[in-house]
């Protein structure tokens, strides 16, 4: 087991074969684009950003690209019955189908990760407006989840081609901090874990940063295992998550019956401010879990001196944890769709380059609180 202090080695065993200057946009395929794109802003802060649909020549579906610094949110739903986005839905509910990563050559990425294995999304395409062309291109990942290559350095436009500006001058809610993607976690079905670890290594030049076993995530009755995959340059980090035995269902058991298969269990976004950041959200109405109160009796003990002080974070329900570079503050939402499927992250890394799993435990107790209430721990 790696330290954190050790992770600049392993990035260097990272296989430069397919550079990725970082997440690009992040894809949901939603039952209702138009009210999720009012949610998204309304509840977290994202900015109106693009649009396509009929007004733009789209036939069959409806997109709304909603943005908040460098994390963009593109919201789709079909427009009418029996396409592709519209089984996906019907399958898994509203979720996460596209994690889209930004390259230089989205056609040599396509045709390395072909070469070492991958299966195809989406053949090398060019897409072209008056403010220039996009590539992109796309291989199939754990479940019906995909990632898409997009290469524009030959575009200076707004989002994509295809897309027009989405204006709305009435209603702009304001930003609530959130700047980037810091990772992205997939749950995957028992014993398939590794070979999405492998899948990472081998197709993507992964490497596997940080490995948890159900001894270290466990409560008295679930467990599970969880590998945590970084591209060489750490900008891009999937933990993989696999149910391990335990006395009752695991989360990630209730996450692959609901979302009826394997796909992205929660996108992680930072804040330079996690107190600030969680204050506003909660009083939009984003819900999130709670850890009992004594979890702050002893978290000074813990975690040791940090900057904030210890009221806020116990009002509001925030986690801390430590490892040899420093500490993190995070806390989850509940699922924000009807399935108890997808959730949010809000991070805060202060030198910390780990995941928090100081709070596995009591966050976990958390969830199965959650689970015992719909019935399905
Ligand atoms: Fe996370």
């Amino acid at each position: 087991m790696p330290t954190t202090l050790e992770l600049p080695k392993i990035y260097e065993a990272a296989q430069d074969f397919m550079p990725l200057n970082g997440t690009d946009y992040l894809e949901l395929y939603v039952s209702n684009s138009k009210q999720a794109a009012h949610f998204y802003k309304s509840a977290f802060g994202f900015q109106s950003h693009a649009y396509a649909g009929l007004e733009t020549g789209l036939q069959d579906r409806e997109s709304y690209v909603v943005i908040q610094d460098k994390i963009k949110l593109v919201l789709t739903s079909p427009l009418k019955s029996g396409t592709a986005i519209g089984k996906h839905i019907d399958s898994h509910g509203d979720g996460v189908k596209v994690i889209a990563l930004w390259v230089d050559d989205a056609t040599a990425a396509y045709e390395n990760a072909m070469q070492r294995g991958a299966k195809s999304f989406l053949e090398p395409t060019k897409e072209s407006d008056d403010n220039g062309s996009v590539v992109r291109s796309g291989i199939y990942t754990y479940g019906e989840t995909v990632h898409v290559f997009v290469e524009r350095k030959d575009y200076n436009g707004l989002f994509l081609p295809g897309f027009k500006k989405w204006e709305t001058p009435n209603y702009n809610p304001e930003s609530v901090g959130l700047k980037y993607v810091d990772h992205m976690v997939g749950n995957v079905e028992l014993g398939r874990m590794n070979h999405w670890v492998e899948f990472y290594e081998k197709v993507m030049g992964f490497v596997n940063i940080l490995s948890f076993d159900d001894n270290d995530i466990s409560t008295e009755y679930t467990a599970l295992m969880s590998k945590v995959m970084s591209n060489g340059n750490g900008r891009i980090k999937f933990p993989i998550n696999e149910p391990a035995e335990g006395l009752k269902r695991s989360q990630v058991d209730e996450y692959l019956d609901f979302y009826e298969g394997e796909g992205v269990q929660h996108i992680a976004v930072a804040t330079d401010d996690i107190i600030s950041t969680v204050r506003q959200l909660r009083s939009r109405g984003i819900e999130f879990l709670r850890v009992p109160d004594t979890y702050y009796d002893a978290v000074t003990d813990r975690v040791g001196k940090i900057d904030e002080d210890i009221a806020p974070l116990r009002e509001l329900g925030i986690l801390v944890d430590r490892d040899d570079e420093g500490y993190l503050l995070q806390i989850f939402t509940k699922p924000v769709e009807p399935r108890p499927t997808m959730f949010f992250e809000i991070i805060q890394r202060k030198g910390a380059q780990s995941f928090g799993k100081g709070n596995f435990k009591a966050l976990f107790e958390a969830i199965e609180r959650e689970q015992e209430l719909r019935g399905t721990l």
